[in-house]
């Protein structure tokens, strides 16, 4: 993969990309389409498929993580991919079953809450990996999803910080007609949990009505123990569902904000069943 885009590079090819972890829908498609625009006709655009084992931790999904190859490929051959780049754990983390393998990337500020305290070694793997991948494609453009913000955040400050020459564009959340964001995950959920899995979406309308709909509200603010209280309420009307977290936080600073107004963001993470899943959206 390094070589041939380091072979792009001296042709002066624009390469864009979309790194994933396989199992695609229409949201890792739509990631597609924003970095075609992003590159235009002539450039490349390269998805990768690697389930990461470093941004899981012991309890997680790894073993179980979705996987489907052949569905992926005919999906990307489909969306106008060029590229599939798909290496394995021996290409991407040679010797670490022996211990020779320690240089890790780590970001200290934007990944201390929210998902970060939920999952503590998460996005150590996550921020490695992407550089890993970034060093394997050295695109000009690389496309994340606005599901996972602070993922996102992660990723923009790792590429601010560490001066990448890549622009990172964050594109919206795609969502099921009923409003639940799409997700790999999502296939694991029962059918009555699926429709409980709509909570997290019916969380974030009810809010931005709250605030937009009180007149001191959107400029004032709300009080978010206030607003945590009505979404606990919303999520007891749902057997299935348990809030992990729900923030309301600055969407840059991922700080959170001590009066809920338009422009910040909500950052939450329910349990349905054993599936966790995760959204957030502009209040
Ligand atoms: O968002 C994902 O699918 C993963 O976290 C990523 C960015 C592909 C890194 O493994």
């Amino acid at each position: 993969m390094q070589r041939q885009a380091l072979q792009w590079r001296r042709q002066g090819v624009r390469v864009g990309f979309v790194p994933t972890m396989g199992y695609l829908h229409a949201g890792h498609l739509s990631l597609v389409a924003e970095a075609r625009r992003r590159v235009g006709p002539e450039g490349m655009v390269v998805l990768s498929i690697y389930v990461n084992p470093t941004q899981f931790a012991p309890t997680e999904d790894l073993a179980r993580y979705p996987r489907d190859f052949a569905r992926d490929s005919r999906l990307c051959r489909e969306a106008g991919v060029d590229v599939i780049f798909a290496p394995n754990d021996a290409d991407m983390y040679a010797g670490r079953e022996q211990g020779l393998y320690s240089t890790y990337v780590v970001e200290e500020t934007l990944t201390q809450g929210l998902e970060g305290a939920s999952r503590p070694t998460h996005f150590r793997g996550v921020t490695t990996v992407v550089t890993k991948l970034f060093n394997c494609v050295l695109p000009e453009v690389s496309v994340f999803g606005a599901k996972d913000w602070q993922q996102a955040a992660v990723v923009r400050r790792m590429v601010a910080d560490l001066q990448f020459p890549i622009r990172i564009v964050v594109a919206p959340t795609t969502r099921e007609p009923d409003g639940l964001a799409m997700s790999s995950r999502n296939r694991y959920l029962q059918p009555a949990e699926r429709a409980q899995a709509t909570v997290l979406w019916r969380s974030q309308a009810w809010v931005r009505k709250q605030v937009r709909g009180s007149g001191s509200g959107s400029t004032a603010g709300l009080r978010p123990e206030a607003l945590r209280q009505g979404i606990q309420a919303l999520i007891a009307e749902c057997p299935a569902a348990r809030l992990d977290y729900v923030e309301f936080v600055d969407p840059d600073t991922l700080r959170p904000v001590d009066r809920v107004r338009r422009g910040c963001r909500m950052v939450m993470a329910v349990f349905v069943g054993k599936t966790r899943l995760i959204d957030n959206g502009a209040i």
